[in-house]
């Protein structure tokens, strides 16, 4: 089975997000929307959804999935409001409640916040499967970016969130809070066991050195062949070297402090204070 894909690209923040569709039908999965946030004035702006919503809306689909395929630290998930709009239940990966309890801490949630994942509509685990109208998606966990990731495969297409990037770029960093190379490495196996005709839709794309377009498309052959991290049989252990060398020197995204406060709770807000208006913390010499 052949899903359509079309990629909604978010410059400020370098993600792409998917529609999936049945090519038989009308129902269709979208896949790490962005809620856009300019941090400096605390707005939100909901163009890129926007843009989602719009394409869904002129082809007449019926939104049956939000998947995202980890707590993004990078951009806020638009995944609530898309679903307000055109429906479709919100999934993620079952170890979200390692993330909720490891973040849940570091920005000092009360016991209202809870850390079972009931935020979400789905919790998916390895080997799972679901479909979209009838077209079968099977879960493939791979953590090791962070320890919720998860890997879509939609008919012939996956959809790797952080952890294999553009063969030129590389890989997914893994110095967040439960990340691993080691863990990365074993992850991105198991996706470049798949067929090598299988399509592979990447999270992010920065360019390249000697790219200057962005690209999100690719396949587990191309993988294998040619990523600059992992491709060519590379030993794991120059891998996780190179890694965690190349993690040491990375500055924390941007919008991090935002991203986690929201994404670990499905995308929607902390609760308003007793004024009735919403605040995100930010913790002092914590991340
Ligand atoms: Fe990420």
């Amino acid at each position: 089975m052949k899903p359509e894909v079309t990629a909604f690209f978010d410059e400020a923040t370098f993600t792409i997000s998917y529609v999936v569709r049945d090519p038989q039908g009308s129902a269709c999965a979208v896949v790490d929307s962005v809620l856009d946030f300019d941090y400096a004035s605390g707005r939100t702006d909901t163009r890129s959804a926007d843009a989602i919503i719009k394409y869904v809306q002129d082809n007449n689909l019926t939104v049956e999935w939000l998947l995202e395929s980890h707590v993004h630290a990078d951009h806020l998930s638009a995944a609530p409001y898309i679903q307000e709009r055109v429906g479709g239940k919100i999934g993620i990966g079952d170890n979200i409640t390692v993330v909720q309890d490891t973040f849940g801490k570091v920005f000092n949630e009360g016991t209202k916040f809870q850390r079972d994942g009931s935020q979400f509509d789905k919790l998916f685990k390895e080997g799972d499967s679901f479909h979209i109208g009838q077209m079968r998606g099977d879960v493939l966990h791979t953590p090791g970016h962070t320890p919720a990731c998860l890997t879509y495969v939609i008919g012939d297409a996956a959809f790797v969130g952080d952890t294999l990037f553009m063969p030129d770029f590389g890989t997914a960093r893994c110095d967040f809070p439960g990340g691993s190379s080691e863990t990365l490495f074993n992850s991105i196996q198991k996706i470049l066991s798949l067929p090598d005709e299988t399509r592979i839709f990447v999270g992010h794309d920065y360019k390249a050195p000697g790219r200057d377009f962005y690209a999100w498309e690719t396949t587990v052959g191309e993988q294998k062949r040619f990523n600059i991290h992992v491709g060519e049989g590379k030993p794991m252990e120059d891998f996780v070297r190179m890694r965690d060398e190349r993690d040491a020197t990375l500055a924390m995204p941007r919008l991090i402090i935002p991203s986690l406060q929201v994404n670990m709770r499905a995308g929607h807000m902390p609760e308003p204070d007793e004024n009735g208006d919403v605040f995100l913390k930010v913790p002092v010499n914590k991340i």
